[in-house]
């Protein structure tokens, strides 16, 4: 039987909670569909930190790299550990480590799930550059503590890493409905948002089939919440993907329904799954979390490993669950009751 080895990185908060309800209807859809999955639940996460002194071993990036992919909770404890310390000690180097240089995250809204805006159905997919951009995290800060003091941080934009991650898109728009929306601040930034544009009109030659408009991201923000069944593909910066996937994730219906695929599309190392939401300490194993935007990025796992019956019934069993009304209103459901649903709705 196929068998993939999974690294499971609960991480902290709900994290935690929504993993554990991802991995139950991973496994459940795995025993329908004929093919196995082995869990291998690594304990890397603040907690670690205050134990050990690291986010995760050394070795922590060598050890990943044997497993198929990575399905990640979330990673922070801010009274504990500083986001800055947690987040650059495993979150952000293994999406660097690993050129996951695709963050992948689909916003749209379920059937069932009521969302802020008027528009009744969007259906559009971000794109965010994950490994370079503004948060490659070259910098540094001088005369610290005086008034002198001096703090840089400085955007890195290759054309390597522009160029795949607009390619990327391009390919994306060209499967789904041939429009691609690129993302660019390039009347006030005119050095890396003016070479990001230069290379989107480079590469639109290479595609002529995709209709492709450059946005200045403020106005794209805006287009989200104003026509956001204007946009299909938007591809985007590190930063302005960050921010455009959580208007995202705000209108289709909040943090709770948002998933997310950290992409090596190369496959030289492996992918990683994790909702777009935080640890949420303040309801961290209360059981009250939201497990579908884990599930869901439960369901992009199956279909990057190449399962995608199995990751099509995933969906299907979501789409159920919402359309039936549970897991649809903030606090209703338990993540049990969500859980089991999911799993009852599997066929
Ligand atoms: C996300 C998160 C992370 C990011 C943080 C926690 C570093 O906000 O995945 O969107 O910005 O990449
Ligand atoms: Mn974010």
């Amino acid at each position: 039987m196929k068998t993939y080895s999974i690294a499971l990185i609960p991480g902290d908060g709900i994290g935690r909670d929504v993993t554990a309800s991802a991995w139950t209807v991973l496994e459940t859809v795995a025993k329908h569909s004929g093919f196995a999955l082995t869990g291998t639940e690594l304990p890397w996460s603040c907690r670690f930190f205050k134990e050990t002194g690291r986010m995760m071993p050394e070795d922590g990036i060598e050890t990943l790299r044997r497993f198929d992919a990575i399905l990640l909770g979330a990673v922070g404890w801010p009274t504990e550990v500083p986001d800055s310390v947690s987040l650059h000690g495993l979150l952000l180097p293994i999406r660097k480590a690993f050129v996951q240089y695709a963050n992948i995250r689909p916003h749209r809204l379920l059937p069932g799930v009521r969302g802020p805006l008027r528009a009744e159905s969007f259906d559009i997919l971000c794109i965010r550059e994950n490994t370079e951009g503004e948060y490659s995290g070259a910098g540094g800060r001088v005369h610290q503590g005086t008034l002198d003091e001096v703090a840089v941080e400085t955007s890195i934009f290759t054309r390597a890493g522009v160029e795949r991650i607009l390619r990327f898109g391009f390919e994306q728009a060209r499967a789904r409905r041939g429009r691609l929306a690129s993302v660019t601040k390039s009347n006030a930034q005119k050095y890396s948002m003016v070479f990001w544009d230069e290379i989107t009109r480079k590469l639109a030659a290479d595609y002529p089939d995709v209709d492709v408009t450059s946005y200045h991201v403020d106005a794209l923000a805006a287009r989200m919440i104003m026509d956001p069944q204007s946009l299909d593909v938007v591809v985007a910066s590190n930063l302005f993907g960050d921010i455009l996937t959580d208007i995202g994730a705000a209108i289709q219906g909040g943090l709770g329904y948002a998933a997310s695929a950290n992409i090596n599309p190369d496959r030289s190392a492996p992918s990683m799954f994790e909702p777009v939401h935080g640890s949420a300490p303040d309801i961290a194993h209360l059981g009250i979390a939201n497990p579908i935007a884990a599930i869901w990025s439960g369901a992009m796992m199956l279909e990057h490993l190449g399962e995608k019956d199995a990751a099509g019934r995933v969906m299907n069993a979501i789409e159920a669950t919402t359309a039936r009304g549970v897991g649809t209103t903030a606090g209703k459901d338990r993540t049990d009751a969500i859980t089991s649903a999911v799993v009852a709705a599997l066929t």
